[in-house]
């Protein structure tokens, strides 16, 4: 219990990205949770900080759209939540909770946590953000291997309930207790996942996009086809062509490749050459503007 009062009062550390990821931390000090935001140079930290205004504008016109003095007064308790800091070793000291959203790579992953692990307090619990990376071989570069879980959340986050919280084989009860608290006061439902490739979403979500691709790849059906009857006939909100271009091809060959050299008899994770294709292309997504779909 001693652990879940310090992440219900104090700090967070993250280190969010630009891009769409901004409002995790926003929305983490809507709820009250001190934050502070870290990232590699003022200027990003800049970029982020408008990022996290104008998504908050939005929010407070739609929440208190009768009031707007109420929700201009929102927008400024939130972000007297939210700092900023190109100095994780010297921020992590007063921290409870690290969740870390930095670049998908183990061995950038692994040396950050690693340098954290020296400067946090004992208490200090580490997350990753990680979408397809194991939690254990993050956690491996700590001496922390009980006070470190995962806590993977979607985009875009004020919308998406979901919070999938790992248990990786070293990862404490307690820990794994505090990570499923903060989660529900951040206002989310937690599910609980085993440390394995994607936990739930990802690993049916990714496959499922990739064989939509090899369906077209072998002249099943046109892209539009495929995903006009995802959509009609499965009710999903997006086909998986419009999804792969939301989620970006090259994040999604990325996981795939990941997978295919951990366990590359699965034919599930067997990669795509049309995929492939795309991504030498430059043709990325929404992102880019092309991927599987020109977009404006
Ligand atoms: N993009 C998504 O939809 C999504 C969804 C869920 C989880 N994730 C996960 O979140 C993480 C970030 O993904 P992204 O797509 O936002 O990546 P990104 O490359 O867009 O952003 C990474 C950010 O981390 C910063 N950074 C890099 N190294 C750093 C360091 N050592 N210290 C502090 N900051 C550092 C970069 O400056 C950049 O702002 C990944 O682990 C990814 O798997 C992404």
């Amino acid at each position: 219990p001693k652990l879940l009062e310090h992440l219900t009062v104090l700090k967070i550390l993250t280190f969010f990205c630009l891009q769409n990821m901004i409002s995790r931390e926003t929305v983490a000090a809507s709820t009250g949770h001190s934050v502070v935001l870290v990232d590699t140079s003022e200027d990003i930290l800049k970029k982020s900080a408008k990022g996290i205004e104008s998504s908050l504008k939005r929010v407070a016109k739609k929440k208190f759209a009768e009031k707007p003095e109420d929700g201009e007064a929102f927008i400024q308790k939130v972000l007297k939540n939210i700092s900023t800091s190109t100095d994780p070793a010297s921020v992590v000291q007063g921290t409870d909770l690290v969740v870390d959203a930095i670049v998908e790579n183990l061995k950038v992953k692994q040396d950050l946590f690693g340098a954290l692990d020296k400067a946090a307090p004992e208490h200090t619990i580490f997350a990753s953000n990680t979408s397809s990376l194991s939690i254990a071989d993050i956690a491996s570069s700590t001496a922390r291997l009980d006070r470190f879980g995962g806590l993977h959340f979607f985009n875009p986050v004020p919308m998406m309930k979901l919070v999938e919280v790992i248990k990786a084989p070293g990862t404490s009860q307690q820990t794994f207790d505090a990570l499923l608290e903060f989660s529900k006061a951040l206002g989310k439902h937690p599910v609980s996942c085993k440390d394995t490739p994607g936990f739930i979403v990802n690993r049916l979500l990714v496959p499922y996009m990739l064989e939509a691709v090899r369906l077209h790849e072998r002249g099943h059906g046109s892209k539009e086809d495929i995903d006009v009857a995802m959509k009609l006939g499965a009710g999903y909100p997006m086909g998986p062509f419009e999804l792969l271009d939301y989620v970006g091809l090259d994040t999604s060959k990325f996981i795939i490749d990941g997978w295919h050299e951990k366990d590359p008899d699965n034919p599930l994770f067997a990669p795509s050459p049309l995929l492939n294709k795309l991504v030498a292309e430059g043709k990325l997504g929404k992102k880019t503007g092309e991927g599987f779909y020109k977009h404006k």
